[in-house]
């Protein structure tokens, strides 16, 4: 095996951003599309102009057409739809957030161990350049000794008919878009935290629609990070150290216009210094690496363990909101 026939699971709205990295990989090319409907599968197949189109997501997994597939569900969906792919031998990259309990993930995880098949986590910003030099800045020591993290991604709904609104489907803020923040913090900081606080302000639904958390690290650093879907779209991060800080005007690089995009380094003196960052189509690093993850061995650059943890940061979050009280984690 050369390259990596894909799968879409389900005709999401997300797909789109999907399927030019993957057309666009030297190693992946677009198989198949599956939908709970028919005409959905066949619409949508005719629209992208993809070879085959399943009208459940059952027969797509049960055909020996594809190799990997791209779990694009509701959040509620991603463990039953992940551990049904990888026992049909299929390799999954999965949305995130990857699972809304510790248990789905430790089932996926093993699922994935059991049947030797590779499963990560879909975030695709971590494996854009400018989030692994900001990484090698901070390890590199010349911010100093870091304190802080913060970071915020907010936009508002357009419609309220939107799956990020159900409780019962893991909805809310925090598990949308507040994930980012809560693994860029991850990230820079080495690990996860080991305390949590949590606010957070109730929509109508029932779920969050303003999140505030702030965690504490073992290192002695703290993080604050922000989620809405009420507040027009904004995002920012910066990590502070001790001989300066980092700041990024577009932390998770969405962005149409790439001269948006700036990471600039404030020192202890002087002037502010833009730290040059490649271009790159934010969506193709996760498709490159699961190539290389399939088809040459090599160990997914996000791994289960990191998932795991921001899936159990998230957890004491809401949480600690709802006890209004500081966790430990
Ligand atoms: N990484 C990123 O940049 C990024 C950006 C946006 C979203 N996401 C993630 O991607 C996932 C999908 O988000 P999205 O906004 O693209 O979702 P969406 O447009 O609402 O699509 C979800 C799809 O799931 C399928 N589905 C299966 N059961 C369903 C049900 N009971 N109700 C509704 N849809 C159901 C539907 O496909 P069929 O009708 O074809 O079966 C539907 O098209 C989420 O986990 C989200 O967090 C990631």
């Amino acid at each position: 095996m050369n390259h990596i026939r894909w799968g879409l699971l389900s005709t999401a709205n997300i797909n789109r951003r999907l399927i030019p990295a993957i057309r666009a990989s030297a190693r992946g090319e677009l198989a198949a599309v599956a939908s709970r409907s028919q005409a959905a599968a066949a619409l949508y197949a005719d629209a992208w102009d993809i070879p085959l189109a399943f009208d459940s997501y059952e027969a797509m997994l049960a055909s020996d057409a594809i190799d990997a597939v791209y779990i694009s569900l509701p959040n509620h969906l991603h463990a039953e739809w992940t551990i049904r792919a990888l026992h049909l031998g299929k390799h999954v990259l999965c949305e995130k957030p990857f699972a809304l309990t510790l248990a789905e993930v430790d089932a996926m995880i093993a699922a994935a161990a059991q049947t030797g098949r590779v499963l990560a986590e879909a975030f695709m910003y971590r494996h854009h350049p400018q989030t692994k030099i900001a990484g090698e800045w901070v390890r590199s020591g010349r911010l100093g000794e870091i304190t802080a993290v913060r970071a915020v991604f907010n936009y508002a709904m357009a419609s309220r008919q939107n799956i990020r609104l159900n409780p019962d489907w893991g909805g809310g803020c925090l598990w949308d878009v507040g994930v980012y923040p809560v693994s860029l913090a991850q990230f820079l900081l080495g690990g996860p935290p080991v305390q949590a606080a949590g606010a957070q302000i109730l929509g109508p639904s029932g779920v969050d629609e303003d999140f505030l958390g702030q965690m504490w690290y073992a290192g002695g650093a703290i993080a604050q990070i922000q989620a809405s879907f009420r507040c027009p779209f904004y995002t920012t991060a910066e990590v502070i150290g001790s001989e300066g800080r980092l700041s990024f005007t577009r932390p998770f690089v969405f962005t149409l216009d790439p001269a948006e995009r700036r990471l600039i380094f404030h020192p202890r003196e002087g002037d502010p210094i833009e730290v040059a960052t490649p271009e790159e189509e934010l969506y193709a690093g996760e498709v490159a690496d699961m190539h290389a993850a399939i088809l040459d061995g090599a160990p997914p650059y996000l791994s289960l363990a990191e998932t795991r943890d921001h899936v159990r940061t998230v957890l004491a979050l809401y949480e600690s909101a709802r006890q209004n009280r500081i966790l430990p984690l």
